[in-house]
C-alpha cells in the first residue's frame, strides 16, 4: 500500500518508532460508534474524489476507480461483508485502509486536499440531516394518529386540570390538539435544525483550507448542501448542527413524555379516564391481576437519557479551544443514541394513541366534579354589570352552598341561585351545566366544539 514503509501500520505512523499501546488503540478507536457514518462518508469521498478530478487535481481514471471501489465498500457494508477493524480506528480509516485493498496505491490520491476533521464533520452533518428527516416523518405519522384519535371523540367532554384540581371542563379533542401543537413546533423546528446544517465543511481541510484549486461550490451542490462554510476553522471546530439535534430531540421528548405522564394518570384506577388496549400493556410476575401501562413509562423513562445526551455535548464542547480536538469524537455517541431513542419513542407513542379510548361517561362525570363551572356563574355576573372581583366573590358562595348540600353546581335549583345576586335569572341554571360551559368558549383557540372543529379541519389540511 503506501510506497513508503513505515513502522506502524496507521497512515499517520511515518514518524513514530512503535505502534500505540494496546490500551491507546482501544481508547482511540470509535468504529464501534461511527460505523453509522459509513453511507454519508462514501457519499462525501465519491463526491469529493470527482471534484479533484473535475479541477485537474487527479486523473479521471484514478477518480473512477476510487469511486468504484468505494461502492464496492458500500456493497460490501449493506451485506454485512465488511470487517470493521478497532485497529484502523474510525469509520474514514476504516474505509481508506479497504480501499487500498481493493484499488492499491491509486487509494492514496482520495485524501488530497482534506482531511479527516472536515472529512468527519461533513459526514456527521450528513446524517444529522439524514435523522431529521427521518424524525419528521415519525412526528408527522403521531400529528396523525392524534388528529384520528380527537376527530373520533370531538364531543367527549372532560376536566380540563390545573394543579392536577378539576379547573374548567374542555373538550377532551381540544385537550389532543394542545399536544399537536406541541408536536407541529418540533415537526418545524426539526425542519429548522435541516435549514441550519445546510452549510457544506468539506474542503475546510484540518483547519486551514488547502492550497489545491478545489471547487467547494461543487462538492455543497452534490452533498445536498445550501453553500460552503466560510471560515475553515471554525468549520472544523463547529458542532452546533449535532447541539441544535439534540435540544430538538429534547424537547419533543419532553412533550412525549408529558403525553405519556398524562396517560399513565388518565389510566390510573383513581382517575380511570381512557382504557388502553392489552397489547400496550404488560403484566406483573406476582400479581395476576395486573395491566400495566409499561409502555407509557418507558416513553417517560427513556427521556432521561436524551437530556443527558444534550447535556453530554454541551460539556464535551465548552472547554474546547478551536480547533479540532479528539474529544470530539466523543459527539457522535450522544447524537445516535438520542436519535434511535427518539425515533422508537415517537413510534411507541403513535401506537399508544391508537391503541387508547376514553370512558367517555367517567370523563363527562368527572368533568362536572369540582364545581368546573363556577367560573361560568362568575361571567355571567360580570355580563349582567357585576365586576369580576365581585363576581368572583358572589360565585364563591354559590360553590359553598352546592358544597354544603353535597351536589354539583348544575343541582342547585333557581331559588339558590336568586339568593346570590337579585340579577340571576332562570338562564343561569343553564350556565351550570358543563356542556354550555364548554360551547361557551368561543374566543380564538378556545374550546367550544366550533373552534376545536375549525382547528381539525385546519390542522388535517397540514398534516396530510
Ligand atoms: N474519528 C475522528 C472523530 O470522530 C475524526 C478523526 C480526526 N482525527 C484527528 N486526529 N484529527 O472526530
Amino acid at each position: 500500500m503506501n510506497n513508503k514503509k513505515t513502522k506502524t501500520n496507521f497512515v499517520w505512523g511515518s514518524r513514530m518508532d512503535s505502534s500505540p499501546s494496546a490500551l491507546v488503540t482501544k481508547v482511540n478507536s470509535s468504529i464501534k460508534i461511527d460505523y453509522e457514518l459509513y453511507k454519508q462518508d462514501i457519499m462525501c469521498s465519491i463526491v469529493h474524489s470527482k471534484m479533484l478530478a473535475k479541477q485537474n487535481i487527479i486523473k479521471v481514471d484514478v477518480s473512477n476507480k476510487i469511486i468504484k471501489g468505494l461502492r464496492q465498500i458500500q456493497k460490501e457494508i449493506q451485506k454485512n461483508k465488511f470487517k470493521f477493524s478497532e485497529i484502523n480506528e474510525d469509520i474514514h480509516q476504516n474505509i481508506e485502509k479497504r480501499l487500498f485493498e481493493i484499488i492499491g496505491y491509486e487509494a492514496g490520491f482520495l485524501h488530497i486536499a482534506r482531511s479527516r476533521n472536515d472529512q468527519v464533520t461533513t459526514d456527521f452533518k450528513l446524517w444529522v440531516i439524514d435523522a431529521s428527516k427521518n424524525l419528521i416523518v415519525e412526528i408527522k405519522n403521531l400529528i396523525k394518529s392524534i388528529l384520528k384519535l380527537a376527530e373520533k371523540n370531538k364531543n367527549v367532554i372532560m376536566p380540563g386540570f390545573t394543579h392536577l384540581k378539576n379547573a374548567q371542563p374542555v373538550l377532551f379533542s381540544h385537550h389532543l390538539l394542545a399536544y399537536i401543537e406541541m408536536f407541529k413546533r418540533d415537526y418545524y423546528k426539526f425542519i429548522n435544525v435541516i435549514d441550519n446544517s445546510s452549510e457544506n465543511p468539506l474542503g475546510s481541510a484540518a483547519l486551514a483550507g488547502t492550497s489545491f484549486n478545489i471547487d467547494r461550490n461543487f462538492t455543497s451542490k452534490y452533498l445536498g448542501f445550501k453553500k460552503a462554510t466560510s471560515n475553515s476553522i471554525d468549520a472544523v471546530s463547529d458542532r452546533d448542527y449535532a447541539l441544535e439535534f439534540l435540544f430538538v430531540s429534547s424537547l419533543c421528548s419532553m412533550h412525549l413524555s408529558r403525553l405519556a405522564e398524562e396517560i399513565i394518570i388518565w389510566n390510573s384506577d383513581i382517575v380511570n379516564m381512557i382504557k388502553i388496549n392489552d397489547n400496550m400493556l404488560t403484566g406483573s410476575s406476582i400479581m395476576p391481576q395486573k395491566k400495566n401501562p409499561d409502555s407509557a413509562e418507558l416513553l417517560r423513562g427513556k427521556t432521561g437519557s436524551i437530556f443527558g445526551n444534550l447535556n453530554t455535548l454541551l460539556v464535551t464542547m465548552k472547554g474546547l479551544p478551536l480547533s479540532y480536538f479528539k474529544d470530539m469524537q466523543e459527539d457522535k455517541k450522544p447524537v445516535f443514541e438520542s436519535y434511535h431513542t427518539l425515533i422508537l419513542n415517537l413510534k411507541i407513542a403513535k401506537e399508544l394513541i391508537e391503541n387508547i379510548s376514553p370512558n367517555k361517561k367517567i370523563m363527562e362525570e368527572l368533568a362536572n366534579d369540582g364545581y368546573t363551572t363556577a367560573t361560568d356563574f362568575a361571567d355571567y355576573l360580570v355580563k349582567k354589570g357585576l365586576s369580576f372581583r365581585d363576581a368572583h366573590v358572589k360565585s364563591a358562595k354559590l360553590v359553598n352552598i352546592a358544597e354544603k348540600k353535597n351536589i354539583s353546581l348544575d343541582k342547585l335549583n333557581f331559588s339558590e341561585i336568586k339568593k346570590i345576586h337579585p340579577l340571576a335569572k332562570e338562564d343561569a341554571l343553564n350556565i351550570l351545566k358543563i356542556k354550555n360551559s364548554v360551547a361557551s368558549k368561543k374566543s380564538y383557540g378556545g374550546t367550544s366544539y366550533k373552534n376545536v372543529v375549525k382547528m381539525l379541519k385546519k390542522l388535517k389540511k397540514e398534516f396530510k
